[in-house]
């Protein structure tokens, strides 16, 4: 494998409306950004991505671009992102962009004038299609629910296309002119500095133009458009490398994937030294999650969950290059709450899975709040979600025959908002995120649950993600944890999550123990614990005793 600038690094994502508020608008914003960032690089991070920043009505908090060459005013200016540029790199820090270009929003110009002339040059830059017997060309169901397509008002028997909300258009990726247009924006944005991508919904830009429809999964008698997207997956390679040629080759930008449905055989061609990507996240511990018919459907994971998904994407991975490890983003519930239950979710937990996460082979994102252990925040009412999918995923909830208040426990489960309320600063009114009420309800547990508090504290889960970070790219390991293999151990052990990170001899053990009682491990040639979450995990004659909830690094001899 050929070694890149961004091996050996740590990510994190930033969610820009809810990291910092630096003007009191209870929005964060680039300058809020830029504040942060002695905190972001003395926690030890190296690449920081961005959700999008451009302008955008925010049907779908900015996942709807109305201009992708401007930043939305309620985060700033193009100023203040050339500035963020600047002062991250003086950090060592480079920035990755959020790319949508699966769809843009319904107020761009190109789709106002398309909507206008739905023949003209504009309107095949989209989706435009004749309605089938008096109902829309097919019974594809949206990932935000009902169908597919939405009537072209003033038509009569006229629709386009959106796989997300009718306000997210989606683009015509059959169009060599859109094509063009696009890798044109993308190459602006690597001219200026930006050092690569995340790369949104990507798998479902190839269509196919018959629209033929699937067979109804459910009662509202559509079918999930990801079943269409996951049966075209071959076809988006050519275009893919296409992308990759004319923009992210010129730069050796860094491009991550959100690529769910893909199958193994497909791999090799989306990532490493020959793929369309630098490398992919790895969903695959939420991908049970992914084909559930909604919400409803809910079921409790477990850690053991994790481990076994993790640990199947770690092998699979091992010989064609790098995935992106995560435990949370903005479209997640909280890892602590999604994979424990109730009285488990605790520091000691956190700690626990900071250190199983955090030396997986591949990009590690750290997602904003996972360092200090959030969990999910307490929805009181319907109300006080802002995620339009909350509010389609309630509707179902009732149509599936649960009690409101049922709903509204899924939805305390399962919404994309826990990931999405502000970042907690300290201990004051609103968490230091802002002075001004903020646009979505803040953690009950602020006061105790902050930056501030965590920071002095040399036990806390910040402090521990701090270590962990520092350990990770500790001179004597960095090489162990960057190119070195990867091997499971105990994998049928309840609750005990085990691995060896090994080069060229050298081998660390990672074992975090997730059971009520204390576990014992003999493991030939353990022979120092150079990390433990907890004081009293105890290493004696290659055999190692790990307190409940707790987890250790060690050094064998070879
Ligand atoms: C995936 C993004 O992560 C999500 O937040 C967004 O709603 C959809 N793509 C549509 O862009």
């Amino acid at each position: 494998m050929e070694k890149n600038w961004w091996h050996g690094k740590i990510a994190y994502q930033i969610y820009p409306k809810s990291f910092k508020d630096s003007n009191n608008d209870g929005i964060g914003d680039l300058r809020g950004i830029i504040n942060k960032l002695d905190y972001l690089s003395n926690l030890g991070i190296d690449i920081i991505w961005l959700s999008p920043i451009y302008q955008s009505p925010f049907v779908d908090n900015g996942y709807d671009i109305s201009d992708y060459r401007n930043i939305a005013s309620v985060f700033g200016t193009m100023e203040d992102f050339k500035e963020l540029l600047e002062k991250a790199k003086t950090q060592n820090i480079s920035i990755i962009l959020d790319l949508v270009v699966n769809h843009c929003s319904s107020e761009h110009p190109l789709f106002q004038k398309a909507l206008k002339n739905p023949f003209s040059e504009e309107g095949s830059y989209f989706y435009f299609e004749k309605g089938r017997d008096g109902h829309a060309p097919d019974n594809l169901r949206s990932y935000f629910g009902g169908s597919v397509w939405e009537k072209v008002p003033g038509q009569d028997n006229l629709y386009y296309l959106h796989y997300f909300a009718k306000g997210q258009p989606d683009l015509n990726w059959t169009n060599p002119k859109l094509r063009e247009k696009i890798y044109d924006m993308v190459n602006f944005w690597l001219k200026m500095g930006v050092a690569g991508f995340r790369i949104d919904a990507i798998m479902n830009i190839v269509k196919d133009t018959k629209f033929p429809g699937l067979p109804a999964d459910d009662s509202d008698n559509l079918c999930a458009c990801n079943k269409m997207t996951n049966a075209l997956v071959d076809k988006t390679v050519p275009l893919l490398n296409e992308l990759k040629a004319h923009t992210f080759d010129k730069f050796n930008a860094l491009t991550v994937a959100e690529a769910f449905g893909v199958n193994d055989k497909l791999l090799p061609k989306l990532y490493g030294d020959e793929g369309c990507f630098s490398t992919l996240f790895d969903f695959a511990a939420r991908q049970p999650y992914e084909l559930l018919p909604g919400y409803y459907a809910f079921f409790k994971s477990n850690i053991n969950n994790y481990r076994d998904a993790n640990f199947a994407t770690q092998k699979k991975v091992l010989d064609s290059g790098f995935i992106c490890p995560i435990l949370e983003n903005h479209d997640e519930p909280r890892a602590l709450s999604f994979y424990f239950e109730k009285e488990e979710q605790t520091p000691k937990t956190a700690k626990a899975l900071a250190t199983v996460f955090m030396f997986l082979r591949g990009l590690p994102f750290i997602y904003q709040g996972q360092e200090l252990g959030m969990t999910n925040t307490c929805f009181e009412s319907l109300d006080e979600f802002n995620d339009l999918l909350a509010y389609d995923e309630y509707k179902k909830c009732i149509n599936h025959g649960l009690s409101e208040k049922q709903a509204l426990a899924v939805l305390n489960e399962q919404s994309r908002d826990h990931g999405r309320t502000p970042m907690l600063w300290d201990d004051s009114l609103h968490a230091g995120f802002s002075e001004h009420t903020p646009w979505l309800k803040i953690h009950q547990d602020y006061k105790k649950l902050n930056v501030k508090t965590q920071n002095a504290d040399d036990n806390s889960v910040l402090n521990t993600y701090r270590k962990l970070i520092a350990l990770r790219k500790d001179a004597r390991f960095v090489e162990i944890f960057t190119y070195g293999t990867f091997e499971a151990l105990l994998e049928n052990e309840d609750r005990i999550v085990a691995y060896l990170r090994s080069l060229n001899g050298s081998t660390l053990a990672i074992f975090a123990n997730f059971k009520t009682e204390e576990y014992q491990i003999y493991h030939q040639g353990l022979h120092e614990i150079v990390f433990s979450t907890v004081k009293d995990n105890t290493l004696k004659d290659e055999k190692l005793t790990l307190a409940p909830y707790s987890a250790c690094v060690c050094l064998t001899n070879p």
